[in-house]
């Protein structure tokens, strides 16, 4: 008998997951905080192991003596130890398709909000003491036919930005060295062989790639700089690509106009709270309508979240009952 392992409560049942791994694979459903809480029996039974939110460090994996493949359910890897998984044979999936479009469209909503302003007209009518019936003057707002989109990291949602970002007339550009010469062609838009060819023309800019030891940090004062002046800058990728004390430190200066974040370099953002998320909560005027923050929610949608629960479950059937796993995460990849 095969044994998959939830660890996290996350369905008040399991007839999902019987239906798709069939009568032969025994389903445990736990709730723990970490994987570390495990009871032994659990792990030493366990020969599928599926991650949500959890982390999974080299010390979780050796006490899973059976684990053939872990699946992430969700695209990121990033919680994952995937070196010391790879030392053993474990397989790592992702399911890299459940919420393509939502995230896609997530990073547009909150580029048109704070370019058309939304957020601090919004803001402004329902203040203790609303604004007058008129226009504020802001350098958030520019008519989207002018602007310059600049794109790092164009895989699947990278890619589904930049088709949507065309139909409102930005100018596209992208940023991933990844991608083979033809990539631009292809879509009609335009190609930056480095970062810092990019983002001098990135009136917006929206980060799609993934966290690795290349990416984190990718976006630091220097970098951030290098944007034109009142840049907008939208995260839905992971918190860690870019440096958040370097954002507010342009954003105070003007110099970037204003930012969606939709992820922090951490989640939930900790204690102490940074100061940039401090003078958001406070709503200090000077941030008027130029930060807008969603709670890693950009995946979201009740289809998307369907998605999850069967695509993961259908993975890891691949991975332990076939000799075709997919969507394995190759082990020299990050
Ligand atoms: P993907 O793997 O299809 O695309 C990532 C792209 O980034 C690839 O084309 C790759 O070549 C490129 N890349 C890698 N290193 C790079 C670098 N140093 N510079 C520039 N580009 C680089 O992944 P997908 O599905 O498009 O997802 C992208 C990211 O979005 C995920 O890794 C995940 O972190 C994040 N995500 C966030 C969600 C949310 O709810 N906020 C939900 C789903 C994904």
């Amino acid at each position: 008998m095969t044994t998959v392992l939830y660890p996290e409560a996350l369905y008040s049942d399991d007839a999902l997951e019987r239906d798709v791994f069939g009568p032969g694979v025994r389903v445990l459903m736990r709730d723990v905080g970490v994987i570390a809480e495990l009871n032994e029996a659990d792990c030493a039974a366990a020969e599928g192991l599926m991650i949500m939110r959890q982390w999974v460090t080299a010390q979780d994996l050796a006490r899973f003596p059976r684990l053939r493949a872990v699946v992430r359910m969700g695209v990121g890897y990033d919680r994952i130890d995937r070196a010391a998984a790879a030392a053993r044979g474990i397989l790592v999936c992702n399911v890299p398709d459940y919420g393509t479009a939502e995230v896609a469209d997530h990073a547009l909503a909150l580029m048109l909000g704070l370019r058309r302003g939304l957020f601090l007209h919004h803001d402004a009518q329902r203040a203790a003491s609303p604004a007058s019936w008129k226009v504020i003057e802001t350098p958030l707002v520019r008519r989207i036919e002018t602007l310059g989109l600049g794109i790092v990291g164009l895989g699947r949602i990278g890619t589904a930005v930049a088709l949507r970002a065309r139909a409102f007339g930005f100018r596209v550009t992208f940023y991933d060295p990844y991608r083979p010469d033809g990539t631009e062609r292809a879509l009609g838009i335009a190609r930056a062989r480095t970062l810092e060819e990019l983002l001098p023309g990135a009136d917006v800019l929206s980060l799609h790639a993934p966290l690795t030891p290349e990416t984190r940090g990718m976006l630091g004062l220097d970098e951030l700089r290098l944007l034109p002046e009142g840049a907008v800058v939208i995260n839905t990728a992971r918190g860690p690509l870019m440096d958040l004390a370097a954002l507010e430190v342009l954003l105070r200066e003007g110099r970037i106009a204003g930012a969606g974040l939709d992820v922090l370099p951490e989640e939930p953002p900790g204690d102490p709270l940074p100061d940039l998320l401090r003078a958001y909560r406070a709503r200090e005027a000077w941030l008027a309508g130029r930060l807008v923050v969603t709670p890693h929610s950009a995946f979201h949608s009740p289809e998307a979240w369907e998605d999850i629960r069967r695509k993961s479950a259908e993975t890891m059937a691949a991975a332990l009952l076939t000799d075709q796993p997919r969507n394995v995460i190759p082990p020299e990849s990050w």
